[in-house]
């Protein structure tokens, strides 16, 4: 569902990753480790179309996402992706319910049930009127993860999204996203630095400062 081949990344002269090659079928729920500032999020940023690649391929669900336009991009993340950003990026003028409700309009799907049941999945409910501001940082990557799942994607990219969780919460919002993955025949990146969350992965791999995506390893 998720092919990369040869994937080249540079930031004006400094290179983030020369060579990344990395497969993720239907149904695959795939950990990604790797140290700080090794190119993580701006792998997932290059895969959802954020960002730019400098050489390289990126096919999802057989389209080529470096040779689409800006418009279909932004289709294709609307459609395709669910994007668990490290720093949230919720809006910050909109309650909680409506952050979550985002994609779903957005698609012009809304299903006020469906965001009551993803807010409750994180353990939210009642929470939906709340402003963002009024949040913990643990509550806000909830509604992070909340607002990822609520349309079905066929991929979630998930960057460090229990980073600010508990070991007992953390574990339950990787149940959550598990139960996506295997409900909806979805797959999953997730990007961690936790042995809990990457143990339970399909696969787990390693990006290195030379930019090979390597197995670690199973858990
Ligand atoms: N917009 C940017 N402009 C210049 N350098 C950047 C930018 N974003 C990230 N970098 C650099 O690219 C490298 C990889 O960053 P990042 O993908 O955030 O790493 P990770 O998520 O693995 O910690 C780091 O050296 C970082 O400083
Ligand atoms: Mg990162």
């Amino acid at each position: 569902m998720l092919s990369i081949t040869r994937l080249k990344k540079a930031y004006a002269e400094t290179p983030v990753f020369a060579d990344v090659s990395l497969d993720i079928a239907r149904g695959e729920f795939v950990a990604m480790l790797g140290e700080s500032g090794v190119g993580k999020s701006t792998l997932l940023n290059c895969i959802a179309g954020l960002d730019e690649a400098d050489a390289g391929e990126i096919v999802l669900d057989r389209e080529a996402v470096r040779t689409l336009s800006e418009p279909g991009r932004a289709r294709l993340r609307r459609e395709k992706l669910g994007f668990v950003f490290q720093a949230f990026h919720l809006l910050p003028h909109l309650s909680v319910a409506e952050n979550v409700a985002l994609p779903l309009l957005l698609l012009d799907r809304p299903d006020g049930q469906r965001v009551a049941q993803l807010l409750a999945a994180v353990g939210l409910a009642g929470l939906g009127a709340r402003s963002p501001a009024q949040l913990s940082g643990g509550q806000l990557q909830r509604v992070a993860l909340a607002r990822a799942l609520v349309h079905r994607p066929l991929l979630i990219l998930a960057d460090e999204p229990t980073g600010n969780l508990d070991p007992a919460t953390a574990s339950r919002m990787l149940d959550v996203l598990q139960a996506q993955v295997r409900a909806e025949g979805a797959a999953c990146l997730l990007v961690t630095h936790s042995a809990a969350a990457a143990a339970r992965a399909d696969r787990v791999l390693r990006l290195t400062a030379t930019g090979i995506v390597a197995e670690a390893g199973s858990p």
